[in-house]
């Protein structure tokens, strides 16, 4: 589950230094949600969300949010583990949670009857690049995509695969940084529910460019909405930016259904839904499969 740091003063991860400063400035904003929606909008998501309106736009205010994150605690930041905080991961423990997560994802994919060409892949919201390192066991270039600065360096900093991998800064509400078809893997985990969902959706439709046709493949996660533990049914009646004070992120939602609309409407389809734990046991949250067939001229797509 993620969470954010509260401590301040220097601390030291492995031989790097992390320069940790105050909490994120930016009150995120998520409204109170209703108990019956499935799609959980937010302030942020809405024309009439005031908070959208003021200089920090949704994805600015994203972006300065995880910035921050990034300078004070990244490790902490990416994996909120009991124990962890403070500079308190070990950078082989914490790479070796992503090499755990890549080579069991690799295995579902190839369950599922997938079979991803080897050649390139891309992990967006790479954070300190745990992902990107463990994709490169599995891909010649992988390309890692953050919108925070501080965590594209960590993710630089802590890179041992050498130009197997690239990290890459992008303060865009789009992928137009990666061309269209060029992907053989898309991953994403831990990201697209930290984001209003007006942008999360369009991301979810990037991914699907990207793809190389017939054999691309995209795995991603996001939460539908807060679960029934005491906390989450807690999180679908207190406002929102009163939660988010205390965790220090946002946290958004979209239901399967509309995760599907959204990957069809952008020629893809989605071959598997799981149940997945990454959002922590306060949120339902989904992984999903997704490849991208030929269009076959004059037949309606899949
Ligand atoms: C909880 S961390 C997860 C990092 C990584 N996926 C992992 O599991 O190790 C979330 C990351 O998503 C990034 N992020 C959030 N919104 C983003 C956006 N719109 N574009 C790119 N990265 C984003 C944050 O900067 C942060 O590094």
């Amino acid at each position: 589950m993620m969470a954010g740091p509260g401590a301040r003063g220097p601390a030291r991860h492995m031989g790097y230094r992390v320069h940790r400063e105050r909490g994120p400035s930016v009150a995120p904003s998520q409204r109170s949600h209703d108990l019956e929606k499935e799609e959980l909008t937010t302030l942020s998501d809405t024309q009439d969300d005031p908070t959208s309106r003021q200089a920090g736009a949704p994805l600015d205010q994203v972006r300065r949010q995880w910035n921050e994150l990034g300078r004070t605690d990244p490790l902490w930041a990416v994996l909120t583990e009991r124990g962890k905080k403070d500079g308190a991961w070990g950078v082989d423990e914490f790479l070796a949670t992503g090499v755990e997560e890549i080579d069991a994802v690799m295995a579902d994919v190839a369950a599922a009857g997938l079979a991803p060409g080897s050649g390139s892949a891309l992990d967006f919201g790479c954070g300190a690049g745990r992902l990107v390192q463990a994709l490169a066991s599995h891909f010649d270039q992988v390309t890692g995509v953050d919108v925070a600065r501080s965590m594209v360096a960590t993710a630089a900093e802590l890179n041992r695969k050498g130009t197997a991998c690239r990290f890459v800064l992008n303060e865009r509400p789009d992928l137009q940084v990666i061309p269209s078809d060029s992907m053989d893997f898309v991953y994403c985990c831990r990201v697209l529910q930290h984001m209003p969902t007006r942008l999360s959706s369009g991301y979810i439709a990037e991914f699907v460019r990207l793809l190389k046709p017939d054999t691309g493949v995209a795995v991603f996660q996001i939460p539908s909405k807060p679960s029934t533990t005491l906390l989450g049914r807690l999180m679908r009646v207190v406002p929102g930016p009163l939660v988010e004070r205390v965790r220090k992120m946002q946290m958004h939602g979209l239901s399967p259904e509309r995760v599907t609309q959204i990957v069809q409407a952008a020629g893809g389809e989605v071959v598997k839904v799981d149940a997945d734990e990454s959002a922590g046991p306060h949120w339902l949250s989904f992984r999903y499969l997704v490849r991208r067939p030929v269009a076959v001229p004059g037949e309606p797509r899949p």
